[in-house]
């Protein structure tokens, strides 16, 4: 995806708040001629855009596979067809249904805080905490068995660095795609019949019902939830580290002076994985704050800049971690909000948790903290974050 030249300097693309705030109040609704498209800024205004799907359409059009190998997935798709598709996992995604899965989840934290405790106090808090959580996490929920787990953590590196078409990377990725859509059509094979407690078995128990998806929607399905919930959760988990380290915020949160929801709902707000969607496009001429967009355009909505919306956020520009009845919309808004957010609730909160538990202190390790922007735009986020953890 192409970034609007307000962002091209690398810092911008880590602090496009300001840019965002001239934005909201210049020029809200504009057509940008380089890219082609409309970009949206003020948080009214993206919550139509994401909820009024016969306006705004997502049909065909897909922020999450930059790859275009995918098939037919939910985000894709308009109502019917994007409630066929999400029905067969959605009671699945529950809160309620989920909280079994804590205790695993929390397993995996403490088995990588050992694991990267034991070289001292320096560590990569994405690297070597959150990416790895995310990416084990989603491995256990999808039902891949445990020996597999590190062939699909190197899949997820390949396909995170994802860069233009032809590159040696686009060419990696689309070997590893092929390879897992293969790995995956044969643990649906093998599984068929079986009743576990994961998101393959959801899929593959819904065949004989009149919302059954065909052998190669299931493999869209699977792929699709594994990209669109690592590196979003890994960039959420590890900016509230980052945020609280920044903000001097850790010591209240261990002392439970802070909420650990509310500080994540904050984070989130503040600095939410996911800054802008890109896939919608114009059914019919449409008026957004005073500006007619005619039919057949394209539109990115600027979810970060809704969420620092001073309309809707007091003081939107600080970090308040016991920010209450925080109306943020980093999961998105209308039909197609985030089937995995409470997963990625759940992932955020063990995480807190654990780190509360164990660690006394945290820092950023600024002698090597470069908040340079991550390879792949889509996702709001460092690279890595040089961090030091001071075990109790
Ligand atoms: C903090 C982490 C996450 C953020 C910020 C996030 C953000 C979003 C956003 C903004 C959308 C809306 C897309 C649109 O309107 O076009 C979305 C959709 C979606 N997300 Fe997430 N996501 C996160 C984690 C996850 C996880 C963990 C999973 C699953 C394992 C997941 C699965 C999905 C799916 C399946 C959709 C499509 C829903 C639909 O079209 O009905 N996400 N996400």
């Amino acid at each position: 995806m192409k970034l609007p030249s307000g962002l091209e300097p690398s810092q911008r693309r880590v602090d496009p708040f300001t840019w965002y705030e001239t934005m909201r109040s210049t020029e809200p609704v504009r057509y940008d001629e380089e890219r082609e498209r409309w970009d949206v800024f003020r948080y009214d205004d993206v919550r139509r855009v994401l909820s009024d799907y016969e306006t705004f359409s997502s049909a065909g059009l897909s922020d999450f596979d930059s790859f275009d190998v995918l098939g037919t997935v939910l985000v894709d798709e308009n109502p019917p067809e994007h409630d066929r598709l999400r029905g067969v996992v959605d009671e699945f995604f529950q809160p309620g249904n989920l909280e079994s899965l804590r205790s695993s989840v929390r397993s995996i934290v403490d088995e990588q805080l050992d694991r990267t405790l034991e070289d001292g106090p320096a560590i990569d808090a994405i690297g070597q905490l959150t990416a790895p959580v995310t990416v084990l996490t989603i491995s256990r929920l999808l039902g891949i068995p445990r020996e597999d787990w590190d062939t699909v953590k190197q899949w997820s590196d390949v396909m995170g660095g994802g860069g233009a078409s032809e590159s040696e990377d686009w060419k990696d990725a689309q070997r590893t795609f092929k390879e897992i859509r293969e790995y995956i059509g044969t643990l649906l094979e093998e599984r068929r019949g079986e009743d576990r407690d994961d998101v393959i078995s959801a899929i593959t128990s819904t065949e004989a019902s009149e919302n059954a998806l065909s052998k190669e929607e299931q493999i869209s399905f699977c792929i699709f939830l594994f990209l669109a919930g690592h590196s979003t959760t890994t960039h959420a988990a590890g900016s509230v580290l980052w945020t609280l380290a920044e903000e001097n915020q850790y010591e209240n949160l261990r002392d439970g002076k802070l909420d650990r929801e509310l500080t994540f709902e904050e984070s989130l707000r503040y600095r939410g994985p996911v800054q802008s969607l890109s896939g919608r496009h114009t059914t019919e001429e449409v008026e957004l704050s005073g500006v007619t967009i005619p039919a057949g355009e394209q539109v990115t909505s600027w979810i970060g800049s809704a969420n620092r919306d001073p309309e809707v956020f007091d003081d939107p520009e600080q970090f308040q971690p016991d920010r209450r009845a925080n109306r943020h919309i980093a999961f998105g808004f209308g039909p197609h909000v985030c089937l995995g957010a409470p997963l990625a609730r759940l992932e955020g909160d063990t995480i807190l948790d654990a780190v509360t538990d164990r660690i006394q202190d945290i820092e950023l390790a600024e002698e090597s903290f470069d908040p340079e922007p991550m390879s792949w735009p889509l996702t709001y986020g460092l690279d890595s974050l040089p961090m030091r953890f001071y075990g109790m």
